[in-house]
């Protein structure tokens, strides 16, 4: 069991120690078909490997998240990638710390250490490949001279394929133990807080402005995963080829502040998102960022329309919890 009471801070240790990615995350949902149809129409390659579906983005073989058949939406695990000299570091750090390792999950081969965080969410880390970009992600905004077209027949528009994974948010239900642990355990630096409701983190060794980042609710949950694209056309055009297949609930298009990313959230079946972004800011390796702390209603987004009322409501609470807590 994870106990909280007995952190430490990393830099008791020579050398800062931190997580360089997000790797990928494992999610359980009820149904694969409808899943599939949904990844499939927001523009992943899907496919089926033994009894999950593995998705994946076009040209690339890295897996990002992990689907399986489970009774409701629901966080199976979560993943992060380390360097392959950090790893023992990391196994040594979560004995000091008291926090109990414990076996991959059923069906799951991997070398990884696997424990549970501060809202017992599985969480691994694992030696892999950075997968987090090494620097801020190229964005297009093109414009044609005079005499030219700018935009194509609608027929003729791209099919919108994310380039990427950026980030994943997570529901937790205190955000200041959810700063604590990933800052103190997985080694992430708070990049931003939106008041006692949202924190954002960024990995050490260069990432997004946030590759991760928790939401405050009643219970743990699954809130969305952010894929990038090379432009604001390109978000607008995801939103349409997810409505064009009957996925037009949402948010967007807008501009976050915190993160300065430009998205459109499309909701899936089960009541959380896949986000298109693009221009989120970038956090490069070593630099000084001054974490901040502003209001919620003054960092959320720049500009967009208004956010949904069911936008933040976290589809895997429990009715009997609801109705205890509300
Ligand atoms: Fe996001």
């Amino acid at each position: 069991m994870t106990q909280m009471g007995r952190f430490i801070p990393p830099d008791a240790e020579p050398g800062e120690l931190g997580v360089h990615s997000v790797d990928h995350f494992g999610l359980n949902v009820p149904d694969l078909a409808e899943a599939e149809h949904f990844y499939r129409s927001f523009g992943m390659d899907v496919q089926a490997e033994s009894a999950r579906l593995v998705l994946r983005t076009t040209g690339n073989p890295h897996t990002w998240a992990a689907i399986q058949e489970g009774s409701r939406k629901s966080l199976r695990y979560i993943s992060f990638g380390a360097y392959e000299e950090d790893f023992p570091r990391f196994r040594e750090r979560l004995e000091r710390m008291g926090i109990q390792r414990l076996d991959s999950p059923p069906g799951y081969e991997s070398n990884g250490l696997w424990f549970r965080d501060h809202d017992q969410n599985l969480v691994e880390i694992r030696v892999c490949e950075k997968t987090s970009p090494h620097e801020k992600t190229p964005f297009a905004m093109r414009s044609t001279p005079g005499g030219e077209r700018g935009a194509p027949m609608r027929a003729e528009a791209l099919e919108i394929r994310p380039k990427r994974m950026s980030h994943v948010l997570l529901f937790t239900t205190d955000v200041e133990r959810a700063i604590r642990f990933y800052t103190q355990v997985l080694g992430l630096h708070l990049t931003d807080r939106g008041g006692d409701a949202i924190a954002f983190l960024h990995g050490i060794h260069g990432s997004d402005h946030h590759m991760f980042a928790v939401a405050l609710s009643p219970a743990p949950g699954f809130h969305h995963a952010s894929w990038g694209v090379d432009s604001i056309n390109e978000v607008g055009l995801g939103a349409m080829q997810m409505a064009d297949r009957g996925y037009s609930a949402g948010w967007g298009l807008l501009r976050h502040v915190l993160g300065s990313n430009y998205s459109h959230y499309v909701r899936d079946p089960w009541g959380s998102y896949f986000e298109y972004t693009c221009d989120i800011d970038y956090i490069p390796k070593n630099y000084p960022w001054k974490a901040g702390h502003y209001k919620p209603e003054d960092s959320i987004y720049l500009w967009g329309p208004n956010l949904p009322e069911d936008f933040i409501v976290n589809s895997e609470v429990q009715p009997e919890v609801s109705s205890a807590k509300s």
